[in-house]
């Protein structure tokens, strides 16, 4: 069963929050929602959850209505397993109790402390129970706020930004546990994040948010290959651009030597090493050419000397047409 959103719209005073939206998301995929700040990606998962009402729409689960002007099913009804950024675990409620609490808040009596049980066992807290969440790490923390998310089995399980609190070798390390949980329990997942490696990384399907409106979705390697929109463009990934703002292509398809045959298939520009910087594995280098005002970005395996003049090469093949830009 999906999940699905139809005509739902979400206003704060005069401030549109959620311009009218239809989506669907679909049951065992991993969903994302993405975009900067402020696009509205909170108010769309709090309405799902039923912790935000919507002005307008519908939200239903297969035939099961959860929000209408006629109806609206409570927040613990709905089935759902919430995560947050700031993990909203009860500071006097142990490891075991936090757990336990999610159970009982969804209504369910029986067997908690074999769920409970399974759930720390697959976070890998087994022997914590006892603990407070004053004595966990941060990573810890959010583990247990999983393991309370989805002791229930829950039909979807909601993400807020829940790796943002972490610091950067903790958040990758735990962006790989929690895709590998997920995807083992069979969970369904709507994920929110501001991160693109994120998004990318984890999921089956992205939704690419800006100003309260879905811009674009896609699998990841569709929305980076084929974005449908400028925003979308810049936002995933770096991108360089031609003259008039409408085609562009990404800095690993800028080659510095024509390569055969894709010479005929290649444009060739001069350009002007004006930067380089070293990120370990390569060094990113940007470009000045007399074809465009906004400079390009480049890898090569090599430093080069800033000044330098080179002659690049794009293949036809790697240029995408973006489309309109974004002036409404
Ligand atoms: N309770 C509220 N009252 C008034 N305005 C709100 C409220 N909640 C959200 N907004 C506004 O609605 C818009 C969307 O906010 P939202 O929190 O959904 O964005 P977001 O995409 O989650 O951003 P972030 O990445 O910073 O968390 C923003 O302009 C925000 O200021
Ligand atoms: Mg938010």
């Amino acid at each position: 069963m999906d999940l699905n959103i139809r005509g739902l719209g979400k206003s704060f005073g005069e401030s549109i929050a959620l311009h009218k939206t239809d989506l669907s998301i679909r049951q065992g995929k991993f969903t994302t929602l993405l975009g900067p700040s402020g696009c509205g990606k909170t108010t769309l998962l709090r309405m799902i959850a039923g912790l935000e009402r919507p002005d307008t729409g519908e939200i239903s689960f297969g035939e099961d209505i959860l929000f209408s002007q006629k109806k609206e099913v409570p927040p613990h009804k709905r089935g759902f397993g919430m995560v947050f950024q700031d993990f909203a675990l009860w500071p006097h409620m142990t490891v075991f109790e936090n757990v336990a609490f999610g159970i009982r808040a969804a209504g369910r009596k029986d067997g908690i402390r074999e769920k409970v049980m399974e759930a720390l066992d697959k976070v890998k807290l087994s022997g914590m129970e006892e603990r407070y969440p004053h004595q966990l790490s941060g990573g810890q923390q959010q583990r247990v706020a999983f393991a309370r998310a989805v002791a229930i089995r829950p039909r979807l399980v909601l993400f807020d930004e829940p790796l943002s609190a972490l610091d950067a070798v903790l958040r990758d390390e735990m962006r790989l546990e929690m895709m590998y949980l997920v995807r083992e329990m069979g969970l369904t997942a709507l994920y929110v994040t501001h991160d693109q490696i994120e998004a990318m990384s984890m999921s089956d399907e992205v939704i690419v948010m800006h100003s309260g409106k879905v811009l674009q979705i896609g699998t990841p390697e569709n929305i980076y290959n084929l974005p449908n929109h400028p925003f979308v463009a810049r936002f995933i990934g770096k991108s360089n651009w031609l003259a008039g703002g409408v085609s562009m292509f990404r800095p690993e398809h800028i080659v510095f030597s024509p390569g055969g045959q894709e010479s005929q298939e290649s444009y060739s520009y001069s350009a002007i090493v004006t930067q380089v910087s070293y990120v370990g594995d390569r060094y990113e280098v940007r470009l000045h050419t007399d074809e465009v005002r906004e400079h390009w970005l480049a890898y090569y395996p090599e430093r080069l000397r800033e000044g330098t003049k080179v002659t690049v090469y794009v293949p036809k093949q790697h240029l995408h047409q973006v489309g309109e830009s974004l002036k409404d």
